[in-house]
């Protein structure tokens, strides 16, 4: 067993934060070797609970949950802030092209590790991934993640209609695939495999039916995709698909909404569809950076909430402009002041932090395992520093409240705020 010793931020069953100033977070493996969170709370009461533990002690820092982005595309890493009039020619332009070079293991292998540097500098601990239509893409992400123990889900990108050469798949060829990589990969270790049509214009009724038959068959699995993102991508998909109710409604026909179920955007909805994504327990993937950056619309979070569904905060980096979870948390927090009605300045700071760690495993129907540090949780967290710069010194020594905190690291923080991501790992041997 291993403790930690440091301010300690934590939420309860209703997402409201709980923070011991000086608190302590004992690790532990479990029966099966799994790290995880054995006790957590104010550092006089849990020490006095496991006599001769031994602590590192982090004083003056904050220990929390490790960041859980739920929408993300890996390989494309390099392609951040690649400027365009919109979605269609931003895919066309530079996401395509970069993405077709995923063919070759060696490049995707290179990627993934600059990928995962850049999540764990920022804090990220878990990451509903995009890879590339080609299994080389998806193999060489699991590989890394397992060589560094994190709980990562990722999946072939489907993609069979409408797509250049270079990352268009055959549609039987692509079924067979991901069918080969879900037995390879999916609970293999802290990995899960999500079924992943690229967005319902790409794809074919078949290739949509046949990820609706394998959705049903591996139901532990995840599907991933986009929708109701840009105008002209949502007019494309209702001429595309005319016989659905909306564009959301196309998924729906295919078998491909459910638990575990998440859809990047959900912008230009109606409440038929948030309904929708009500009743059958699927989640909306919040990319406020990549929507503001492409200038795809504001999600309503009023909408979301006024009807139940479930969503948590992302970066969909390469659309999104930072792997930081300060910034996606910063966004949110403008355009919750978008349409707003109800009184108020816009989410609560501690709203945001969840719907970045417990909402976002919530969503991903991972709660209790990862983005809280309960006890029974894996034990990711991040070590922030909140005098990491000059004027996060300045502002965070003058919070007087929880809540003034967490909002002065959210407004000035960044990758500097994260001294340190801890991903415990298992005694060699
Ligand atoms: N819709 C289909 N593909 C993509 C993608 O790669 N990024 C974003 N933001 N939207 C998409
Ligand atoms: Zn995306």
């Amino acid at each position: 067993m291993q403790a930690y010793r440091a301010s300690l931020l934590r939420f309860d069953a209703a997402g409201q934060p709980v923070f011991d100033e000086d608190g302590l977070l004992v690790v532990g493996p479990d029966a099966a070797g799994r790290q995880r969170v054995q006790d957590a709370g104010a550092f006089a009461s849990v020490a006095a609970r496991h006599p001769g533990v031994a602590v590192t002690h982090w004083p003056g820092r904050i220990i929390a949950p490790g960041f859980v982005d739920m929408h993300i595309h890996f390989p494309q890493t390099d392609i951040i802030g690649a400027p365009s009039e919109g979605l269609l020619p931003w895919l066309e332009n530079y996401t395509f092209p970069a993405e077709s070079r995923f063919a070759e293991a060696a490049h995707a292998a290179e990627v993934a590790e600059v990928f995962f540097d850049e999540l764990l500098r920022n804090g990220v601990t878990t990451s509903l991934t995009f890879a590339t239509s080609h299994p080389a893409s998806v193999q060489a992400f699991f590989e890394a993640a397992q060589r560094r123990s994190l709980r990562m889900i990722t999946g072939k990108v489907l993609q069979d209609r409408h797509s250049p050469d270079g990352v268009r798949d055959q549609t039987e060829q692509s079924l067979i695939d991901t069918e080969s990589l879900i037995r390879r990969w999916h609970d293999v270790d802290r990995l899960g495999y999500a079924i992943t049509p690229r967005f319902a214009p790409t794809s074919t009724d078949a290739q949509l039916r046949g990820a609706g038959e394998l959705a049903a068959k591996y139901p532990g699995t995840w599907i991933h995709s986009h929708v109701a993102e840009n105008k002209d991508e949502v007019k494309w998909a209702r001429e595309l698909f005319p016989g659905a109710r909306s564009y959301l409604d196309v998924y729906q026909g295919f078998g491909l909404m459910r638990e575990r179920a998440v859809y990047a955007h959900c912008i230009h909805f109606d409440d038929d569809d948030r309904r929708l994504m009500r009743e059958t327990g699927t989640a909306a993937a919040v990319s406020p950076t990549s929507n503001l950056f492409l200038g795809s619309g504001f999600f309503d979070f009023e909408g979301a909430d006024r009807i139940g569904c479930a969503y948590g905060l992302a970066s969909d980096v390469g659309g999104g402009t930072s792997f930081s979870p300060f910034s996606t948390m910063l966004a949110a927090y403008y355009v919750g002041r978008e349409g707003q009605t109800k009184p108020g300045v816009s989410i609560a700071p501690s709203q945001l932090w969840w719907r970045h760690t417990g909402g976002a495993a919530r969503a991903l129907g991972l709660e209790g395992v990862i983005g809280n540090l309960q006890p029974g949780c894996e034990a990711d967290f991040v070590v922030l520093d909140p005098k990491a710069t000059p004027m996060l010194t300045r502002k965070t020594a003058r919070a007087d409240s929880l809540e003034e905190l967490l909002f002065a690291m959210i407004v000035l923080g960044d990758d500097r705020l994260v001294e340190r991501t801890v991903i415990p790992q298992a005694p060699a041997g």
